[in-house]
Parts: C-alpha cells; sequence; structure tokens
C-alpha cells in the first residue's frame, strides 16, 4: 500500500506462554479507519499496545507514520493518539484539570494547554462539567474525556481501543458521531471492538482476528457478503411452508431452512430481499404470521469463519 500510516508485518507477542499475537499482519491507509474485530482474548489490546509502544514486540515488525515502534518509540508517541480500554484519566482531578496536565505532559505551554483544554471540554459537550472531579462523571462523559485527552497535542493518528463497550445506546452513537468528525478532518484512526455493527458504521476495512491470528479482512460489505449475512424468517400456517419456501426461493438467498414454525432464508443485501420476500409471500397469497429480520452479528460472523463461537472463548474447544 503505497500511503499506508500503520503498517504491521508478522507481528508476534509471547506472554510467557501464552500467544497473545501470531503471526498478525495488516496496514491502515492514511486518513481511513481500520476496524480489528475479535472477541475477548483474541489480542485486540496486546495489538494495541504494541502500535503505541507499551509494549515491546517478541517478533515482528510494526512501524506508524514509516516509524518503527521498536526503534524509535518516543518518536512515534509524539504522533499518535491513544483512549484505551483502561482509561488513563486521573480520578481525582476535575476534566479541565486533566486535560491541563495532559497539555503540560505534552510540552505544551501552560496558556496553550488551558486554551486547549476549553476547546477539547466545548467539542465534548463537557464544558459544564468541566470543574467537577472525574469520580462524579458517568461512563460516556469518562470515554469522551479520556478522547478529548488523547487529542490534546492534536495526532494525526488515534488508537481507540474499544471506544464504546459499556456505553448506552444514546453515549454510543454521540462517540461514534465523534470519531466520524475526526476522521473526516483527516485522522487515521484504528479502532478495537468486539461488535460488527461499529465496525460497520466507523471503519472503512475490517480486519477480523482470533486466537491472536487474522482470520479475515475486508470492507464490512464485503465480509457480510461473504458469510451470508441478513436472516429473513417468516412464520407461516403449517399447511402452507412448502409454498411459502417455493416463493422466497425466487429471493436470491444464500440458504434456505425450515424453522419450528416457517421458513428461514439468508440474504446477501437485507434491504431490497427483505422487499422481495414480502412482495413474493404476497403474490403466492401466503398468510403471513410473523416476519422477523436479523442483521448478522459477531457471534454469526465467528461461527462461519471459524467453526467456533465468539462467547465459548473460555470452554476448550475441540481441534
Ligand atoms: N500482560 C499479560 N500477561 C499475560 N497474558 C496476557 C497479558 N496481556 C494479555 N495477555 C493474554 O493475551 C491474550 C490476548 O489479550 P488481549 O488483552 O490482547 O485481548 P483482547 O482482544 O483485547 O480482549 P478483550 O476483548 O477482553 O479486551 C489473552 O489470552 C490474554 O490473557
Ligand atoms: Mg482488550
Amino acid at each position: 500500500m503505497a500511503d499506508a500510516t500503520i503498517v504491521v508485518q508478522d507481528v508476534r507477542k509471547r506472554f510467557g506462554d501464552v500467544v497473545a499475537l501470531d503471526g498478525v499482519s495488516f496496514e491502515v491507509e492514511a486518513g481511513t479507519v481500520l476496524g480489528l474485530l475479535g472477541p475477548n482474548g483474541a489480542g485486540k489490546t496486546t495489538a494495541v499496545r504494541i502500535l503505541t509502544t507499551i509494549l515491546p514486540i517478541s517478533e515482528g515488525r510494526a512501524s506508524v507514520l514509516g516509524i518503527d515502534v521498536a526503534k524509535h518509540p518516543e518518536s512515534v508517541r509524539l504522533r499518535i493518539g491513544l483512549a484505551g480500554q483502561y482509561a488513563a484519566v486521573d480520578e481525582v482531578l476535575t476534566g479541565r484539570e486533566n486535560l491541563r496536565l495532559v497539555g503540560r505532559l505534552c510540552h505544551l505551554p501552560k496558556d496553550e494547554s488551558g486554551a486547549r483544554a476549553e476547546e477539547l471540554l466545548k467539542r465534548f459537550g463537557l464544558s459544564d462539567a468541566g470543574d467537577r472531579s472525574l469520580k462524579t462523571y458517568s461512563g460516556g462523559m469518562r470515554r469522551r474525556l479520556d478522547l478529548a485527552a488523547a487529542l490534546v497535542h492534536r495526532p494525526p493518528i488515534l488508537f481507540l481501543d474499544e471506544p464504546t463497550t459499556g456505553l448506552d445506546p444514546g453515549s454510543r452513537l454521540d462517540l461514534w458521531a465523534i470519531i466520524s468528525e475526526l476522521v473526516a478532518d483527516g485522522t487515521t484512526v484504528l479502532l478495537t471492538t468486539q461488535y460488527l455493527e461499529e465496525a460497520d458504521r466507523l471503519a472503512d476495512q475490517i480486519v477480523v482476528i482470533d486466537h491472536g491470528q487474522v482470520i479475515a479482512e475486508g470492507t464490512a460489505t464485503e465480509l457480510k457478503g461473504r458469510l451470508g449475512s441478513t436472516h429473513i424468517e417468516v412464520n407461516v400456517p403449517l399447511a402452507q411452508i412448502d409454498r411459502a419456501r417455493g416463493a422466497l426461493a425466487s429471493v436470491g438467498e444464500v440458504a434456505l431452512a425450515d424453522t419450528a414454525n416457517g421458513v428461514a432464508i439468508q440474504v446477501a443485501d437485507s434491504g431490497p430481499a427483505v422487499i422481495a420476500a414480502v412482495r413474493a409471500l404476497d403474490a403466492a397469497g401466503i398468510d403471513v404470521e410473523a416476519l422477523a429480520v436479523r442483521e448478522p452479528t459477531l457471534d454469526d460472523v465467528f461461527l462461519e469463519l471459524t467453526g467456533h463461537s465468539a462467547e465459548a472463548e473460555d470452554a476448550e474447544v475441540p481441534a
């Protein structure tokens, strides 16, 4: 890739006997968002820690803006921001004090760190809460402050480790909007997530990892297309199941299966297929009792790719 901003080449990371990353390679193009998608323990945080110079690599190479993370960590650190799964902000200090402190740590002059703190508090809707200690902040406010702290020195590259895990849907939407704005302003983002929906919404490219290995990559549309994607389930009277199956067979389905009360199909693109399914059932005179559309979850993706569920990480999976 000509203008790759983050390059990861065959990176391995061991913690004693645990192989957290087992030969991972990917690249992130300048000005784009890469979503690193995987279940608990996949190696997402380890990858972020290596790229942000917190952890040394065991084997392989990684660079940010062409700078080798192992050879020139200080130089890398000046150019990146990190908002972590475990927030790095101080509980006792106020929001404003936290941002000023980060400014000072980034060697901004005192008045400039003050001005930058005000600007960021405003941008993240935290001006009113600026004088409150972080202990009083909600989860969503903390995430916003943590992200603001990562932006104090205006880094061109941003690492976000599970930026919205644990947030309510409203706060998640707020954060997604903020991240999209940053990208529109030219920031390159690597974010980790356990949610396909989040990667779908924010990422230009998705790298799926499991047990420290890349198991799939592509755009959200490519991955979903490849994975059979949306399920449409229709409940019909028992006597009409055969006719319903016949009607749905015309909808360009990936797979068709009988369920307890009707028929389920998997389709590659949800919107048009749902409409086509409804029309076909109606034209065939089927008495539809219920119709449900289910988008693929990360678990569907994992099941499809690995044959095991994303949730069953603690259980022994037979080889
Ligand atoms: N400091 C460490 N010492 C030993 N093992 C570690 C250490 N850090 C991570 N691991 C192990 O490495 C593997 C990958 O962990 P990592 O935290 O990168 O996963 P993750 O994808 O971020 O998971 P989560 O979604 O739970 O945050 C896990 O098996 C974990 O137990
Ligand atoms: Mg993690």
